[in-house]
């Protein structure tokens, strides 16, 4: 049986997928549209930079966003005596074990400048640009033919409508170098007044800016002046309070630009041509830092999208037939693969709704970075991981150090919800209750690297991450409390587990962060042994001395002492973090071993009881890894196509009841499940195949490594 199985496992891995094969498999999910989403745009993008379009191909409908990781925006500082600057922010203290600590929570007496430091810096919708019907008030109805088709293996977004009898062909493409948007325009209409405009907004402080970003009528807050360069270039200085930026427009042939119209910040191009190509770069500064040609452009994404899906791992689930959950888990793989790489692969970790529109701000948060940047890896696309990580943590470090220090703790301690240091230099993590006491983001680094060096195990490796690692380990063996009379090292109180919705002050030894501490100090342990150091006596102490994980008749609880576990509605809802100790996590490697009755048990009350139509997010991929690790592909799959993880016509994640749309941790948790499904895990020889039955001698996939 165990031989046979492995036969099968290896004959998968070993027939490659051609070229030819992916191409095939990659195009059959590209998306069509024949009208605009009024939640979704199509995007072309590069990850730091993307451009969201509406049926035109542009924005001519529907002001979808241009955004950037670069582009931040302050409102002024409060004038409210004693909280006109950041540093007048006190935060809380709290009792912690015996002492008051400090904490980024808002105090009540200073609402302002809490409230500032929440609302910026925030992100900026860098412009609109669309196409302007001259005199004529058109509306998307009045179009006809409207056909829109973006080709996922090459990056082009082609589209095509017809106004009044003529035919508009449209291309948009993004360059994979530069914040351009590349757009080429075939019409006779061109010469009959059809042009296109160029608007910018304002922002506001609204927490979530969906589906669009920021006003276009509170003009006098801001300001736009055009320069026209050449005959065929021009650029727009748009200016708001401290942030300026420029966007260089450039075209082939006749053209102009004119404006800004009367009270707007509007501008128009218009050329007497039939067919113009231009481009369109955004940039902090006046001089285009990347000039380039609407030709070039497109070889660039041709070139940068075919090394994206002809390098990496691969899952071609095209030959099972006779189960039409594969064309469906086949098309959410696909598209999510696209969505993240133009939306997720920043600089630095992406905002839940990527570069679509604005969640929190804009702001990333640094629990949810496991779920954007992992898939990179497991998909053995490290390129990509390599553009934020390990760097966000290793330039976050002077300051999460400085945040331990100063509440009486060894190490870095990592904080949630945040700004890129560009935008706010050395800033603080944005003041909150749950933001300030959130702890299951602070192993994340050791998982990052753990993952890493099972693809890389050499020096480099070791010596790159050995600072970050050294640093959140401490922390997580200071902050662990030893409980005298239990004799345990406790976590918490106070704290938030993973569901956020326990009291803060009553919440302790919660099973997931327990695991995960374990889990983390035993990476950080072996990394020390690895390059033949000793691993610090504090870190095994506190490992081997962690409170047991918290049981509740036979199956794993919340979190140590939770009343009415599997009898309240209270306890059963927001993430079943308590799978992810045997879904995310793997078994631990120290310690008692995982109760495996438990955990069937658990699984199976979570399916009975949990609220899962209010869950969101990542619950389902993880529930999904944990139903693969006790032998239950099916079930996996079922999580991963459950009516409430929902994606829509362009793979786009949609938040549900609890989060806008889109929510990008869906899409990337959706691949690091199914990476899983591919490759397997540690151990998960013994195991029969992780895809349904029925499927197991039609599904094709290479490049996966097992997961941790
Ligand atoms: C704008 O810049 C000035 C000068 O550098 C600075 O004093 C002020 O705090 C900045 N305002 C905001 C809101 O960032
Ligand atoms: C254009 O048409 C829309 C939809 O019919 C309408 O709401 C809007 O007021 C019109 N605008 C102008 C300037 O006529
Ligand atoms: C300004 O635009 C916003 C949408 O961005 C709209 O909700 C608001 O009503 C508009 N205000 C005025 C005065 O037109
Ligand atoms: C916003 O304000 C903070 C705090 O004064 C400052 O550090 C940061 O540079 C500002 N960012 C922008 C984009 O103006
Ligand atoms: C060592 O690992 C790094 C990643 O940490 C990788 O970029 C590099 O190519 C590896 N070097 C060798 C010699 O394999
Ligand atoms: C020690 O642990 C027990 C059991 O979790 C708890 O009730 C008690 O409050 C803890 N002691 C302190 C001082 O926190
Ligand atoms: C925890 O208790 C403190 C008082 O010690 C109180 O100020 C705070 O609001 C409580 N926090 C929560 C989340 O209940
Ligand atoms: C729990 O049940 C009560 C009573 O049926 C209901 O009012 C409440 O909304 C439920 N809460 C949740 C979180 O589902």
């Amino acid at each position: 049986m165990r031989a046979v199985s492995l036969l099968l496992v290896l004959s998968s891995f070993a027939e490659a997928v051609s070229v030819g094969q992916r191409r095939k498999v990659v195009q059959s999910c590209n998306v069509h549209r024949d009208k605009s989403s009024d939640t979704t745009p199509l995007q072309v993008g590069n990850g730091n930079f993307a451009f969201g379009a509406d049926v035109t191909g542009l924005q001519t409908f529907k002001p979808y966003a241009i955004m950037s990781t670069w582009g931040w925006h302050n409102f002024s500082l409060p004038t409210t005596p004693g909280q006109t600057s950041v540093d007048d922010f006190t935060g809380v203290q709290l009792w912690t074990h015996g002492r008051l600590v400090t904490y980024e929570i808002p105090n009540p007496a200073q609402n302002d400048i809490s409230n500032w430091l929440r609302e910026n810096p925030h992100r900026l919708n860098l412009a609109r640009v669309g196409f302007d019907f001259g005199c004529d008030n058109v509306t998307e109805d009045q179009l006809q033919h409207r056909f829109q088709e973006l080709d996922i293996w090459t990056g082009k977004l082609s589209s095509y409508f017809a106004y009044n009898g003529h035919p508009v062909r449209v291309e948009t493409w993004a360059d994979p170098d530069s914040d351009t948007v590349a757009v080429s325009i075939n019409s006779n209409l061109l010469r009959k007044g059809l042009g296109l405009f160029f608007d910018f907004p304002y922002p506001d402080n609204e927490k979530f800016n969906a589906p669009f970003v920021g006003h276009f009528n509170l003009t006098s807050r801001h300001s736009t002046v055009l320069e026209r360069l050449s005959r065929r270039s021009a650029r727009i200085r748009h200016t708001l309070q401290n942030t300026t930026y420029y966007t260089h427009v450039s075209w082939s042939g006749h053209g102009t630009v004119t404006g800004p119209a009367e009270g707007s910040h509007r501008y128009l191009f218009t050329s007497p041509q039939t067919n113009i190509q231009l481009t369109i770069t955004f940039a902090p500064s006046a001089t285009n830092p990347h000039p380039t040609s609407y030709r070039r452009v497109t070889s660039a994404s041709r070139s940068w999208c075919g090394t994206f899906w002809t390098t990496g791992a691969f899952i071609d689930l095209t030959s099972v037939r006779d189960d039409p959950r594969a064309r469906a888990l086949q098309q959410r793989i696909f598209l999510s693969q696209y969505l993240t790489a133009v939306n997720s692969a920043s600089a630095y970790p992406p905002q839940e709704s990527g570069l679509v529109n604005n969640g929190w701000y804009g702001k990333f948060h640094l629990e949810m970075t496991l779920w954007h940047a992992l898939p990179f890896a497991r998909w053995n696309r490290f390129p990509l991981l390599w553009r934020s990580i390990p760097d966000t943590y290793t330039r976050l470090l002077p300051s999460v150090r400085a945040r331990a220090r100063m509440q009486g703790y060894a190490g870095a301690r990592w904080g949630k919800m945040m700004a890129p240091l560009s935008a706010a230099p050395g800033g603080p993590s944005a003041p909150g209750d749950i933001n300030a006491l959130l702890i299951w983001q602070q192993p994340h680094p050791l998982y990052f690297a753990e993952t890493e060096w099972r693809a890389f195990p050499n020096r480099t490796t070791l010596e790159r991450w050995d600072e970050v690692i050294t640093a959140t380990a401490d922390f997580m063996a200071s902050y662990a409390w030893w409980n005298a009379t239990t004799g345990v090292y406790d976590l918490g109180p106070p704290m938030y587990p993973v569901s956020e919705n326990t009291d803060a002050n009553g919440t302790r030894n919660p099973t997931f962060e327990l695991a995960y501490w374990r889990f983390g100090l035993d990476v950080a342990a072996r990394w020390k042994e690895r390059q033949g150091k000793p691993a610090p006596r504090e870190w095994v102490r506190v490992r081997d001395g962690l409170a047991p994980l918290p049981m509740v008749d036979g199956t794993y609880a919340v979190y140590e002492g939770i009343e009415g576990m599997w009898t309240s509605n209270a306890t059963t809802n927001d993430h079943p973090a308590m799978a992810g100790i045997y879904g995310l996590l793997p078994p631990p490697a120290s310690g008692e071993p995982l109760d495996m009755d438990a955990l069937k048990k658990t699984a199976g009350k979570i399916k009975e009881l949990w609220a899962l139509d209010y869950s969101y997010g990542w619950d389902f991929s993880m529930l999904a890894m944990n139903s693969l690790r006790l032998g239950d592909p099916d079930q996996a799959v079922e999580y991963l196509l459950h009516p409430i993880f929902q994606f829509d016509d362009a793979g786009y994640p949609v938040g549900g009841s609890r989060v806008p749309t889109p929510y990008f941790p869906n899409s990337a948790s959706l691949l690091i499940a199914t990476a899983m499904m591919a490759g397997g895990w540690d151990g998960s020889e013994g195991i029969t195949g992780h895809w349904p039955k029925s499927w197991e001698n039609h599904v094709r996939v290479e490049g996966f490594t097992p997961a941790l």
